[in-house]
């Protein structure tokens, strides 16, 4: 990607996405399924950002939508209802009454409550709605815990026995239908065991139900799949799919999946500068970027890594120790710790990589700094898919 020259066109921070990325990551899983039956819903809450989600919809990508807001920019990008699967733990009235009169492909509903919520709206609208029911499975992710949902102790979902116990008032309530049991156990899972038992618990509740006359429509697996940020192994796209099927296909029903970073995490990098270089301690230096916590929230909240690659590197190699830390005003503002990299100076340019998914969509205002552009490469040319906002952007909704 034209990096350096998106950078002085430009300015930094900005987020940079690489179509080709994105659509041979979607590409991947779809093509993972070989001939079995399925639908992926990509997750928007990993980048809803208008322009990169009509390129996921153009491959074929259905959608996820965490919210009505979420509903809202899946419907400008072109996405039917009845393409757009609605999860989040807690959907406020308002976004269920919006969900129920839509007609979405399903509400995947949380708990008792939510489920009875559901049914009195679209009785009174009406309607019959389609339901999805989200089970916590109680499995362990093996995620960071801030990521893990799949645990009883987790807010996620209707716990197991309970589910059970919902599914036998299902036949009398003629304002629902119940389309699918969906899970997610959880986000950034490198290893094959929870995801492999999570689709072996949804598929065992999928055939009690079917046994029992209830017919679904397909099993809805959620998202989950995690990427390789620092390199080491992790489970491939296709032995991810392998196992889900080798579960699922024992109801012979379709598969929903609803990855988002899988698809949208390696298609992007966050450029920014270095403007400030400072002594730390005898073997490392900080170097200060014009991006932190802002703009990538996941290393302060998570630990998360990300990789930080010079965009020009000096010829001169012997390697410095690096601590990147952000212009927030937060001991937590850093970005990478105990970096090795070529010797930087003010005024060049470093990659965060793989900041395609939860970067733009979890950067903030805080310090009053401005939302970042994002700027999409696709066959050889580059545009600005989101213009960076301004001081005027920001206080356009204050009074004086
Ligand atoms: N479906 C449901 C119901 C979810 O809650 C999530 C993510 C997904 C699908 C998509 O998961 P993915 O395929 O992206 O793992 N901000 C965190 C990630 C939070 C994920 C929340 N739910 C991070 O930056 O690591």
């Amino acid at each position: 990607m034209p990096l350096a020259a998106i950078a002085a066109k430009e300015g930094t921070p900005v987020y940079v996405y690489s179509a080709a990325v994105l659509r041979e990551r979607y590409r991947a899983i779809d093509r993972a399924f070989g001939a079995y039956p399925h639908a992926l819903h990509y997750a928007m809450k990993a980048n809803s950002t208008l322009a990169l989600v009509k390129v996921l919809r153009e491959l074929g990508s259905a959608a996820d939508a965490n919210s009505i807001w979420e509903i809202e920019v899946a419907r400008r990008a072109g996405f039917e209802p009845a393409q757009i699967v609605f999860t989040g733990v807690g959907k406020s009235q308002a976004e269920l009454e919006c969900a129920v009169s839509l007609g979405v492909k399903a509400i995947n509903v949380e708990s008792a409550g939510e489920l009875s919520r559901v049914e009195a709206i679209a009785t009174r609208l009406g309607r019959t709605a389609r339901v999805a029911i989200r089970v916590n499975p109680d499995i362990d992710a093996k995620s960071h815990p801030h990521i893990s949902t799949g645990l009883k102790i987790n807010k996620f979902g209707v716990p197991i026995e309970e589910a059970r116990e919902l599914f036998d008032t299902l036949a009398s309530r003629r304002a629902l239908t119940l389309v699918a049991i969906h899970l997610h156990v959880g986000s950034q899972i490198t290893t094959i065991e929870p995801l492999r038992r999570a689709a072996a618990v949804a598929t065992d509740l999928s055939l009690h139900l079917m046994q029992r006359g209830l017919p679904l429509e397909y099993v809805d697996l959620g998202g989950g799949l995690g990427i390789s940020y620092d390199g080491g192994e992790i489970v491939s796209v296709q032995e991810y799919v392998d196992a889900l099927v080798a579960e699922a296909s024992r109801t012979s029903l379709p598969i929903v999946l609803e990855p988002g970073r899988a698809i949208a995490g390696p298609a992007g990098v966050l450029l920014a500068t270095v403007i400030d270089v400072k002594p730390r301690t005898a073997e490392s230096e900080f170097a200060v970027l014009d991006a932190g916590m802002t703009e990538l929230l996941r290393p302060a909240l998570y630990g998360a890594f990300h990789q930080i690659e010079p965009v020009s590197r000096r010829a001169d190699a012997d390697g410095r120790q690096y601590e990147f830390v952000g212009p927030v005003c937060e001991s937590s503002d850093v970005v990478g710790r105990d970096r090795q990299l070529p010797p930087l100076a003010v005024g060049d340019l470093v990659a965060i990589r793989d900041a395609g998914a939860y970067g733009s969509a979890m950067a903030s205002n805080y310090n009053r700094r401005p939302l970042p552009p994002e700027v999409l490469v696709d066959g050889g040319a580059w545009r600005v898919i989101r213009r960076r906002q301004t001081v005027d952007d920001m206080m356009a909704l204050e009074s004086q």
